[in-house]
């Protein structure tokens, strides 16, 4: 069994993950997440909160996972969210062109076969709206687009100012072709994406200080070879484009190490010009190095440009810019049309005065040409460009109307379940030669945060031990009170699935009131006085207290 083989029957085993609709033989693409995996990862979306929402400040959203049609040909879906299929002759079997490689010499990786034509595949699912069916639905590829339709009211909530993030966390689709590799390419999966809107030439980032000097790995696009260097330095010399992307790349960074993923395992890579979705202009991949997959994208962190705004600007014709002031009012020069009454008087008599108005109303651009025409009343009128006069006038201009650009940080949340398992991953040799399954998951992400074991179900240590449950119950911690089988196996048991802490109540707790805890990592013991138990495991997990001095060594 490889890495992945492992960690999988071990997810499996231990209630994280396993495949949807296994009795009925499962289908490629779709994981449940069981009962220590849900846990797992809807921690890993609050980790994510408290980086995006709490210290970002970005609020968060929660819209619909179906999406209607005109939102997705606006957005370029319905016509650019491709991948080319190319189909075995002989077997059936369908593959992704791009994941083709040479060493299958042209032939079908399954049986050898002749492959058919490459042809364009939709990787949205379609559905139908309502009982007549007659109105098309799509199940959402990405989270980002009802943000962006909202965005004249999130515009409004955020007091019109720039720069502002709003954030969501959800359930996308993709009817991948072949998703071959497990639980790392699924048809339906979770997200958490900041749509960030910043000004279209200001990409400077407030706070890109206070990030300039993390070192980051990074494989830009033109030579894809690594290089070791601060965002700062990046930034300054053009290999980042600006501060805002170089911002989300370190605090992706400090996000992803903090979630437990190697930093020594994790880059971040620019997509080459033919990788790039078709709204981005740019974008970087933070990836980490798995033992079967390789390098794998855990998070896009792209530059929107205005496409999106702009785009459904055009098709809803909606509203989509803001009003930016300027630090100090400039004073502009300005060419201002003057119609000359004296000649479209006579000529347009009671009409003159709404000709002048349409006139007015053009821009210096549209009086150009030789011959000028204005509709008055469903008419149309022509105007010699002789009639008009050019006056010049300064005038103080206090801001203009922009339509953003967006910065997005894409995370694919499933996949950093998936990374953080394999990376915690260790099997360890202990006495006897018997293999010792550690999950060294980081305490604020493990499912469980403590376990609780009575040395034996007898002699009173079961209600002492239930005691110690719920006093660390009532303090909010996550706890499994566990008291089947020999202490060793229970210690093995959560060892496996990453529980940091074990409290053990012994015969010694029924004399002085004393119980021990175990380090998940060291296998240390300490006793410590039970009326201390919650403020001793609290000050562990959170890593103001150190296992040496937490108690009396064993
Ligand atoms: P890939 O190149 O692997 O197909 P992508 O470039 O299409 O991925 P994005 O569109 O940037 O991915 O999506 C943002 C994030 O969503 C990715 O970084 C990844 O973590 C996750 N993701 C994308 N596709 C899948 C999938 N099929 N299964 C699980 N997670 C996915
Ligand atoms: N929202 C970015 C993506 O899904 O690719």
């Amino acid at each position: 069994m490889d890495k992945y083989e492992r960690v999988i029957e071990m997810a499996k085993r231990r209630g994280f993950l396993w495949q949807s609709f296994e009795i009925y033989g499962a289908t490629a693409g779709f994981w449940d997440f069981g009962p220590l995996g849900a846990i797992l990862k809807r921690r890993i979306e609050n980790l994510w909160r408290e980086f995006y929402v709490i210290n970002e400040g970005f609020y968060e959203v929660d819209g619909p996972t179906i999406g209607i049609e005109d939102v997705f040909t606006a957005s370029g879906h319905v016509r650019g969210f491709v991948d080319l299929v190319v189909e075995c002759k002989k077997c059936g079997e369908m593959f992704r062109a791009d994941h083709l490689t040479e060493k299958h010499n042209g032939g079908c990786p399954e049986c050898g076969g002749v492959l058919g034509d490459p042809y364009a595949f939709n990787l949205m699912f379609k559905t139908a709206i309502g009982p007549d069916s007659k109105r098309i639905g799509y199940l959402r590829p990405e989270t980002a687009q009802n943000i962006f339709t909202a965005f004249g009211r999130l515009v409004r909530f955020y007091r019109n100012k720039l720069p502002f993030g709003v954030a969501q966390i959800g359930k996308v689709y993709r009817n991948e072709i072949s998703p071959r590799q497990g639980v790392i390419r699924l048809r339906e999966f979770t997200q958490a994406e900041a749509e960030i809107f910043v000004h279209p030439w200001e990409k400077r980032h407030p706070r890109f200080g206070s990030v300039a000097d993390t070192v980051v790995r990074l494989y830009p696009k033109e030579k894809q070879d690594g290089i070791n260097i601060t965002v700062g330095e990046a930034v300054e010399k053009g290999i980042i484009a600006h501060q805002f992307l170089g911002y989300h790349i370190a605090l992706a960074q400090s996000f992803l190490t903090d979630v437990g993923i190697p930093l020594e395992k994790l880059r971040f890579r620019q997509h080459r010009v033919d990788e790039r979705a078709h709204y981005a202009v740019d974008c970087w991949d933070a990836e980490t190095l798995t033992d079967r997959f390789e390098w794998i994208e855990l998070v896009g962190i792209a530059d929107r440009t205005d496409y999106d705004l702009k785009s459904h600007s055009e098709h809803a014709n909606a509203d989509m810019r803001v009003f930016v002031s300027y630090d100090r009012p400039k004073t502009v020069e300005q060419l201002v049309i003057k119609p000359d009454m004296g000649v479209l008087g006579p000529k347009f008599k009671d009409m003159a005065a709404k000709v002048a108005d349409a006139l007015k109303a053009l821009s210096i651009d549209q009086l150009r040409g030789e011959e000028i025409a204005v509709k008055i009343d469903g008419k149309i009128v022509r105007i010699d460009p002789k009639w008009i006069e050019y006056e010049r006038v300064t005038e103080e201009v206090q801001g203009e109307y922009v339509v953003p650009h967006i910065i997005e940080p894409s995370y694919g949340i499933d996949r950093i379940v998936y990374a953080l398992l394999e990376h915690s991953f260790e099997e360890e040799c202990v006495e006897d030669d018997d293999a010792r399954i550690v999950l060294r998951i980081p305490p604020n992400i493990a499912p469980i945060q403590v376990a609780v074991f009575p040395l034996l179900s007898k002699d009173g240590l079961v209600e002492c031990a239930k005691r110690v449950e719920s006093l660390l119950r009532q303090n909010k911690l996550l706890v499994d009170y566990d008291e089947s089988g020999t202490i060793g196996r229970r210690y093995r048991r959560h060892d496996e699935i990453g529980t940091p802490l074990a409290v053990t109540i012994d015969h010694q707790t029924l004399d002085d009131d004393t119980v021990t805890i175990r380090d998940r990592d060291s296998m240390e013991q300490v006793r410590v006085r039970t009326d201390e138990v919650v403020e001793i495991v609290c000050g562990l997990l959170s890593g103001d207290v150190s296992f040496e001095g937490a108690g009396t060594r064993i």
